[in-house]
C-alpha cells in the first residue's frame, strides 16, 4: 500500500504531466464547468466513472453511493441531480452498476454488515419485486448478476420519477437516463437498452429492459 504522502506527489507528478501535454489545461477549467453527462454510479474501487469512459476533467458530473442506488428521499443525491439538470443542463444521464458489487451481494443473500443494511434494503426491494424473474436463474452467480441488471434498470425509473427530471422534460428540456453495467472482470460496459428521454417511453422502455433481463 502507498502512504498518502505517495498520493500527494503522485498527484504533482499528474498535473505536471498533464500540464506538460496541454499548457492551458488547468487554465481552461478555471471557468465554469459544462459537463454533458451526469453519472450515477457505485462508489466501489473498480469502478472509476470517468477513466472508464475515457473523459477528461470538467467532462462529467458524477454522484456515487453504494449500489448505485436513487432513493427519492436521499438530499445529496436529488441535490446533484437537481444541479446537474437545472444549473449545468446535462444532456445524458447514466445510471451505472456493476458486477460482483458488494452492495448487490450482499442484499442477494441477506449479509448482515451494520447500518449498511438499511441502506441496501434498496437493492432488497428490488430483489422482492423481481423475485420470480430471478427464481429463474440457474445459480446465485447468475442471479446475482441479473439482481444488478434489474437494480440498474429499477434506478433508472427512479431517476426518471423525481419531480426534477419530469419538470425538465415538461419544459421540452432535452434530457435522456440511460442503464448501463460494468464488468470489473472485463473492463467493459454493457448497454441495458432503457433510454428514457420523456414520460411517454418510460413504461414501454421499462417493459422492455425487465424482459431483455435474462
Ligand atoms: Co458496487
Amino acid at each position: 500500500m502507498r502512504t498518502v504522502e505517495e498520493l500527494l506527489a503522485n498527484n504533482s507528478a499528474w498535473a505536471e504531466a498533464v500540464t506538460t501535454q496541454d499548457p492551458y489545461f488547468f487554465q481552461r477549467l478555471t471557468g465554469q464547468q459544462t459537463p454533458a453527462y451526469l453519472w450515477i454510479g457505485c462508489s466501489d474501487s473498480r469502478v472509476p466513472a470517468t477513466q472508464l469512459v475515457g473523459l477528461l476533467p470538467g467532462e462529467m458530473f458524477v454522484h456515487r453511493n453504494v449500489a448505485n442506488i436513487v432513493a427519492h428521499t436521499d438530499f445529496n443525491c436529488l441535490s446533484v441531480l437537481q444541479y446537474a439538470v437545472e444549473v449545468l443542463q446535462v444532456d445524458h444521464i447514466i445510471v451505472c452498476g456493476h458486477y460482483r458489487c458488494g452492495g448487490i451481494h450482499a442484499a442477494l443473500h441477506s449479509h448482515h454488515l451494520g447500518l449498511i443494511d438499511n441502506w441496501l434494503q434498496h437493492v432488497q426491494d428490488v430483489r422482492r419485486k423481481h423475485a420470480s424473474r430471478l427464481a429463474a436463474c440457474g445459480d446465485t452467480d447468475e442471479e446475482e448478476r441479473r439482481l444488478s441488471e434489474l437494480n440498474v434498470i429499477e434506478q433508472v425509473v427512479n431517476v426518471s420519477q423525481t419531480t426534477i427530471v419530469q419538470k425538465a422534460w415538461l419544459r421540452g428540456q432535452q434530457l435522456t437516463v440511460y442503464g448501463w453495467i460494468y464488468g470489473v472482470e472485463d473492463g467493459l460496459l454493457r448497454d441495458l437498452q432503457i433510454r428514457v428521454s420523456g414520460l411517454e417511453n418510460l413504461d414501454e422502455q421499462y417493459t422492455r429492459a425487465v424482459e431483455l433481463v435474462r
